[in-house]
């Protein structure tokens, strides 16, 4: 029997003795020593939250928008890939969840799920689909118009992976996508052959990013992704200020700030370290999402003192995911409302714009007053 589960932390652990070793493997590690993926937690440890009292919090509400959408509370589901490793419900099943919690999912472009299958299993889900471009602009441009034919929302262009990072785990686990799998959104005999067809010497998703995406990408390929698409376009994985400048020169609608799950560049900053700087510098002329070890109620609280509009979750999904499919997920984002709400209401916060930015004080900084 189960033990009671309680927190996130709870399901990384039931799900880290579920999980067959290669898998769990891809999904926990980081890039090499893994040093950004412990201080992607270490640093929300060191934001301490300055709550306030009196101030009527008897009613509550956790709501927001997100790029106009309404949803029901900060945090939204990020897109990790391959997701019925975890359960065999895989993407369906976040999807469901983050409905039925009333957020966003993000769909990842290399999902074991299809676009058309998403939009059928999850109709009323705000869904938002994450982009990859591939060397084969055709590719990029069909993946771009069945998100639009299917009802998503925007499209979040990941920016940190021309390739992806040196996960060591993986290659000592010669990680592959088991053979029961495909990578669903890749429909033509031609796209569904390039993986089959990749040596498995290392990772062999390091080989099909590799051989697939296109690391020639510059700030011009934004610009030609605006003119074939009306959908907003979200920047994801964007740590400064000189590049969130950028990227709404060249038209993304909003930028998310994320290390992606430090799995890329070992030794950036955690994710809500370079926040504050994203923040500042777009200076209120878009919406800043965030991502990065958040896995408590109070995690997502300093995210939106630091000015995060959405705080998205990857790791933590796949853990209710692989606990539990469906029930699981929900589970996950339910723990987190609770949290949330009861970190609101002990700090002041009757809702989401009273949580404002001298509500979090670093622990340094603290010291020294
Ligand atoms: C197993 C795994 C797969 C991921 N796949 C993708 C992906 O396909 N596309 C993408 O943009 N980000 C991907 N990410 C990064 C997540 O979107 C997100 O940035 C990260 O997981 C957030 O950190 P957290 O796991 O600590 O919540 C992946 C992350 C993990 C852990």
């Amino acid at each position: 029997m189960k033990p009671p589960m309680v927190s996130v932390d709870d399901y990384a652990v039931e799900a880290h003795k579920i999980l067959p070793h290669s898998i769990l493997g891809y999904y926990k590690s980081g890039a090499l020593q893994e040093i950004t993926l412990h201080e992607n937690k270490e640093a929300i440890n060191r934001w301490y939250i300055r709550p306030r009292f009196l101030r009527d919090v008897s009613k509550r509400s956790l709501a927001t928008t997100i790029l106009g959408h309404n949803v029901d509370v900060p945090y939204g589901v990020a897109p990790t890939a391959m997701q019925k490793m975890a359960h065999p419900d895989g993407e369906n099943a976040n999807a469901r969840a983050a409905g039925k919690i009333g957020t966003a999912f993000t769909l990842s472009t290399i999902a074991t799920t299809s676009i058309e299958e998403i939009a059928k299993s999850a109709p009323d889900t705000l869904r938002l689909f994450q982009l990859y471009i591939y060397k084969d602009r055709e590719v990029t441009a069909n993946l771009v118009q069945r998100a639009e034919a299917n009802g998503f929302a925007a499209l979040i262009l990941t920016v940190d992976a021309p390739y992806f990072g040196i996960r060591r785990e993986d290659i000592k686990n010669k990680f592959t996508l088991p053979p029961y799998f495909r990578l669903a959104n890749f429909q033509t005999d031609d796209e569904k052959s390039t993986l089959a067809n990749i040596s498995s010497g290392g990772s062999n998703i390091n080989e099909y990013v590799k051989a697939l995406f296109d690391p020639s990408l510059s700030w011009e390929d934004i610009t030609w992704l605006t003119r074939i698409t009306k959908l907003p376009i979200v920047l994801k994985g964007i740590l400064t200020a000189e590049d969130a400048i950028l990227g709404l020169e060249a038209g993304a609608t909003a930028i998310w700030v994320s290390n992606h799950g430090a799995r890329q560049v070992d030794g950036v900053p955690p994710s809500i370290e370079a926040l504050p700087e994203v923040v500042k510098a777009v200076n209120g002329r878009c919406e800043v999402y965030v991502d990065g070890g958040f896995s408590q109620g109070t995690d997502i609280f300093k995210a939106l003192a630091l000015g995060a509009q959405m705080v998205f979750l990857g790791r933590p999904l796949l853990w209710g995911l692989a606990c539990g499919g469906e029930e699981g997920a929900y589970d996950i984002l339910d723990i987190l409302q609770t949290e949330l709400d009861s970190v609101m209401a002990l700090s002041g916060c009757a809702t989401v714009k009273d949580i404002t930015r001298d509500m979090v004080i670093r622990k340094e900084k603290y010291a020294r007053l």
